[in-house]
C-alpha cells in the first residue's frame, strides 16, 4: 500500500472501503465502557501499520515503548529514549491522518522522563502530545498518583499502567506475573482507585491474575481498564501488534495469540483480533491468563 494519495482512506484503491469510521473520542471510549462494548487496542510505531490497524477498525493505538525491543532490538524498554517516542509518536500520527484514521491515539512516556518530578512529567506529555498524542500513559503505582492529577489538569488526558511494569523489570526481578499474593493485590486494587480518582482515563493491567484485573474493573466507574495477559474481565485488550501478528525475535508470551493464523493477510489478521476482542473470544481465560 502506498500513502501517496493523502485524501483517501487506506484501501480506497480497492474501491471496497467502508465509509470513514468516527474519530474515538474519551467521551466515546467511556461510552463503549458504560455499554460493556470492549475497547480493541494495539501497539504500532510507524505509519503504514498504524493506517492498516486503522482500516481494520482498532478503536486505539498505543505507540509503546516496546518500540525499544520490537524496532530496536534492545532487550528491554529501559533505554528507550524520549527522542524516539517522538519520532515513532509523529510517524503513526501522520499515518493516521494521511488516512483520515479514527484510532484514538496514546504514547508511551518512556523511562526517565516522568520519575524525577511533576514538572519533568508534564514537559515529557506535552512533547508527546505536540508530535500528535492524544494520551499519554506512563507506569507505576501510588508514587504516579500527584504526577497524572497534575498532567490531567493541565490538559492532557492519562493512561496509568500497573501490574508488570516493564521499565521497571530489574526492581521486579523479571517478566512476572504480578498481585499473586493477597497484600500485592489490595495495594494494586488501591492503586487503581487512587490513579482512576486522580483523574486517569485508561489503566493497563499488564499480567495479573484475571479474578484481580475483573475486580479492577469492576471497581473502577470513571476508568477504562485495558488488559494484557490480564484475564477476559477488563473494559478491553491491547498487544504487541508484532506479537499478534507472529513476528517475533524471541518466544512471544504465554498470552498471546498468533491472529495470522488463518488470516489472508495482515489487514484480516487485524480484523480478527478486533472481532476476537469484541466478541469475548479473546483473551480465553483457560489459555491465555493465570
Ligand atoms: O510498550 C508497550 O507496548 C506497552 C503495552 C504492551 C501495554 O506498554
Amino acid at each position: 500500500m502506498s500513502l501517496s494519495d493523502a485524501a483517501a482512506p487506506y484501501g480506497a484503491q480497492s474501491g471496497a472501503v467502508p465509509a470513514p469510521r468516527k474519530a474515538v473520542t474519551l467521551s466515546r471510549l467511556a461510552d463503549m465502557r458504560a455499554r460493556g462494548e470492549k475497547i480493541a487496542m494495539l501497539t504500532a510505531y510507524d505509519a503504514t501499520f498504524a493506517a492498516v490497524a486503522d482500516a481494520a477498525g482498532v478503536d486505539c493505538l498505543l505507540v509503546g515503548d516496546s518500540l525499544g525491543m520490537v524496532c530496536q532490538g534492545l532487550d528491554s524498554t529501559v533505554a528507550v529514549s524520549m527522542e524516539a517516542m517522538r519520532h515513532h509518536t509523529e510517524s503513526v500520527a501522520r499515518g493516521l491522518r494521511r488516512v483520515q484514521g479514527a484510532a484514538w491515539l496514546i504514547a508511551d512516556l518512556p523511562f526517565g522522563s516522568y520519575q524525577a518530578s511533576r514538572e519533568q512529567a508534564l514537559r515529557s506529555a506535552i512533547t508527546l502530545m505536540q508530535a500528535g498524542a492524544q494520551m499519554v500513559k506512563l507506569e507505576g503505582g501510588g508514587w504516579t498518583v500527584d504526577t497524572v492529577r497534575f498532567i490531567v489538569e493541565r490538559g492532557v488526558p492519562v493512561c496509568a499502567h500497573l501490574g508488570l511494569t516493564p521499565q521497571t523489570v530489574h526492581a521486579l526481578g523479571g517478566y512476572k506475573v504480578q498481585g499473586r499474593d493477597d497484600s500485592s493485590a489490595a495495594r494494586l486494587l488501591d492503586d487503581a482507585r487512587a490513579l482512576q480518582d486522580a483523574g486517569a482515563a485508561m489503566l493497563v493491567l499488564e499480567m495479573v491474575p484475571a479474578a484481580l484485573s475483573a475486580r479492577i474493573t469492576g471497581e473502577l466507574t470513571r476508568c477504562a481498564t485495558i488488559g494484557i495477559g490480564a484475564g477476559s474481565g477488563t473494559a478491553g485488550q491491547v498487544l504487541v501488534m508484532h506479537d499478534m501478528l507472529g513476528v517475533n525475535l524471541g518466544k512471544p508470551p504465554k498470552f498471546v495469540r498468533n491472529f495470522m493464523a488463518g488470516s489472508d493477510g495482515i489487514e484480516q489478521a487485524l480484523r480478527a483480533y478486533v472481532q476476537a476482542v469484541k466478541g469475548g473470544t479473546f483473551p480465553d481465560d483457560t489459555l491465555h491468563a493465570w
